[in-house]
């Protein structure tokens, strides 16, 4: 069992835990996700992990309400229990394994869309330990759907916040932003990250292709067993097919078909609509 040590709302739909799980923080690396399952039956739900504290043996997530497991695990309180917190799984961002010294001429751009901020996070606060500062750019709806403004403040070069409806920072999508840095600020970047839903990830990619940035994104299609078995999370990145939980979550944005990702994405649509009515009853 997994204690949850802090529950917090941060915006709209949107909920932050600190779950005490000592050997996943002992062993995560940035990049890295976990699974959780809420009781024994409970869905088995994968979470980027937003921050780790080796020291205190805790875990980070942020997750947003998509559907019936989210909107359970929202009532979860401080004092509650995870049945199961499987982790640390996936890959370590690329970067992790870099030697420093080559990482620090490196110039890098972070791209997170709405919860993507969450995943985003502990990359570069992990960079900026390591003494590299790169420059980020958070996007959201609305300003109130703004999450980790301070935190990503307090660890990146540059912090660009845009907003879709102009409420708050720039107004406009993150792809704009990325234009307007490179195309207006004359700006030059060795490689981008882009993470958050898989169409802004799309546009992302459409924009540094064109732009000459190689990009690397973190992909969160469904997933159930989280150790490559099921195949639930294929996905086409070139010619190849790679397993999202055990060859990724990162891959070259550039090769990624995020068309029949999305299309799978949206699988279990009904499914998931007769599970939230189920929940409502
Ligand atoms: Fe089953 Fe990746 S979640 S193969």
């Amino acid at each position: 069992m997994y204690k949850i040590l802090k529950a917090e709302e941060l915006a709209d739909k949107i909920f932050l835990m600190d779950v005490e799980a000592p050997r996943v923080a002992r062993h995560c690396e940035p990049g890295q996700f976990v699974i959780v399952k809420m009781d024994e039956k409970g869905e088995r739900i994968p979470l980027t992990i937003c921050d780790y504290d080796r020291e205190k043996g805790t875990i980070t997530i942020v997750f947003q309400i998509v559907g019936a497991s989210t909107e359970k695990m929202a009532d979860l309180k401080e004092g509650d229990y995870f049945r199961d917190f499987t982790g640390p799984l996936g890959c370590a961002s690329e970067f992790v394994h870099e030697d420093i010294e080559t990482l620090k001429n490196k110039k890098m751009l972070f791209v997170a869309g709405g919860v993507g901020a969450a995943p985003v996070y502990p990359q570069v606060k992990w960079l900026h330990e390591h003494g590299i500062d790169a420059d980020v750019i958070v996007g959201s709806k609305t300003k109130d759907l703004l999450i980790l403004e301070d935190e990503m403040k307090a660890v990146a070069g540059n912090l660009y916040v845009c907003t879709d409806d102009g409420s708050y920072g720039h107004s406009g999508m993150v792809t704009s932003m990325v234009e307007k840095l490179v195309k207006e600020e004359g700006k030059k970047y060795d490689v981008c990250v882009a993470i958050g839903p898989m169409i802004m990830m799309k546009f992302t990619c459409l924009m540094t292709k064109e732009l000459g940035i190689p990009t690397i994104v973190s992909m969160n299609p469904i997933m159930v067993d989280g150790t490559g078995m099921c195949g639930a999370c294929r996905l086409h990145v070139g010619d190849e097919i790679k397993f999202a939980c055990v060859d990724g979550p990162e891959f070259d944005g550039h090769l990624v078909n995020f068309d029949e990702a999305m299309k799978r994405q949206m699988m279990y649509k009904t499914q998931e609509g007769r599970a939230m009515l189920k929940l409502q009853e």
